[in-house]
């Protein structure tokens, strides 16, 4: 029997020689999944000198081939965490990025805080351009009793959703629809006008013609998820925006992502159309611009 450790070896050779940007924890991720145990259940083996059965071995040789050539690991797993949730995605959905659960984070401090729920209510929240529906979900499973309304354009990302929806059993509905659309046109949206307390949104933001280095980002995530509409990106972010004021209450709260060249360009932006107040922008847990905070004026 082939030694684990040899293989893991060998695996994490080839995708450093593919440019993998963490060869090695991606190599230990697909052990992982073709030998169907967990991270650290792999390593624990490598210590006591385990071996690889012949049909692991075929499994694991064939994910790292497909990761060398840039294949999005959560792809090859089928899965992406984020926050608490274990999602599901794969061709057609944008991959749930770490640096996005930082939206989570403001919404609930701001859902808590001056002015927002008091936490013990039952918020209101949409999020519009849900993919996978990552923030819907975490916010959903976060906050117990949130009235949560998920939106996506995309046929393929409503089919992800949906799966995530069911596969994690939480209360999320889902909603077919252009977001950069008056939400009184569209029927599952216009009984939200003026009543929702908080909009989270994670909208396409990459400014036109800016493609992505990283080949998992532009061979594999939908363009549709990546590019903003126009030279700086803001185009849809801002339709969103106009969206989410007429959704929100006034004083509701929207936590929107942006790139890290908006961050002064998004929160100007919105401030100039006079239906925000205490537009401020943060920075992510690697000191970058992030993520917009805003309230719907009175
Ligand atoms: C950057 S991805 C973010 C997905 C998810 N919110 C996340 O953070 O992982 C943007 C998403 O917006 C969707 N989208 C793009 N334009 C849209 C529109 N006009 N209305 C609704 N959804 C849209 C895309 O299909 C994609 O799923």
């Amino acid at each position: 029997m082939t030694s684990l450790r040899t293989e893991v070896d060998q695996a994490v050779a080839v995708l450093t020689g593919a440019d993998v940007p963490s060869p090695r924890a991606d190599a230990l991720l697909l052990a992982a999944h073709a030998i169907g145990a967990d991270r650290s259940e792999i390593e624990r083996r490598m210590v006591l000198g385990g071996g690889v059965e012949p049909d692991e071995l075929r499994r694991l040789r064939a994910l790292v081939a497909e990761r060398a050539a840039r294949v999005p690991l959560q792809h090859l797993t089928g899965t992406a965490p984020f926050r608490r949730l274990e999602l599901q995605v794969g061709p057609g959905v944008f991959v749930p990025r770490p640096e996005t659960e930082a939206v989570v984070d403001l919404a609930l401090q701001g859902l808590v805080g001056p002015g927002g729920t008091d936490g013990t209510s039952t918020p209101t929240v949409v999020d519009l351009c849900t993919g996978s529906g990552a923030l819907a979900l975490a916010v959903a499973d976060e906050v117990p009793g949130a009235h949560v309304t998920a939106v996506e354009v995309s046929e393929l990302a409503l089919a992800w959703a949906a799966r995530n929806i069911e596969v994690t059993g939480l209360a999320v509905d889902l909603v077919a629809a252009d977001a950069t659309t008056p939400a009184a046109g569209v029927p599952e949206l216009a009984g939200l006008v003026g009543r929702v307390d908080l909009v989270v949104s994670n909208p396409p933001y990459i400014p036109a013609g800016m493609v992505p280095l990283e080949p998992e980002v532009a061979e594999h995530d939908p363009a549709v998820a990546l590019y903003g509409g126009s030279e700086d990106g803001l185009a849809i972010p801002l339709a969103v925006a106009a969206t989410a004021a007429a959704l929100l209450r006034p004083g509701g709260l929207l936590v929107m992502e942006h790139a890290d060249s908006q961050g002064q360009t998004l929160p100007r932006a919105l401030a100039a159309t006079g239906e925000w107040v205490d537009v401020v922008d943060h920075p992510d847990l690697s000191g970058r611009p992030r993520a917009t905070v805003a309230r719907r004026a009175p």
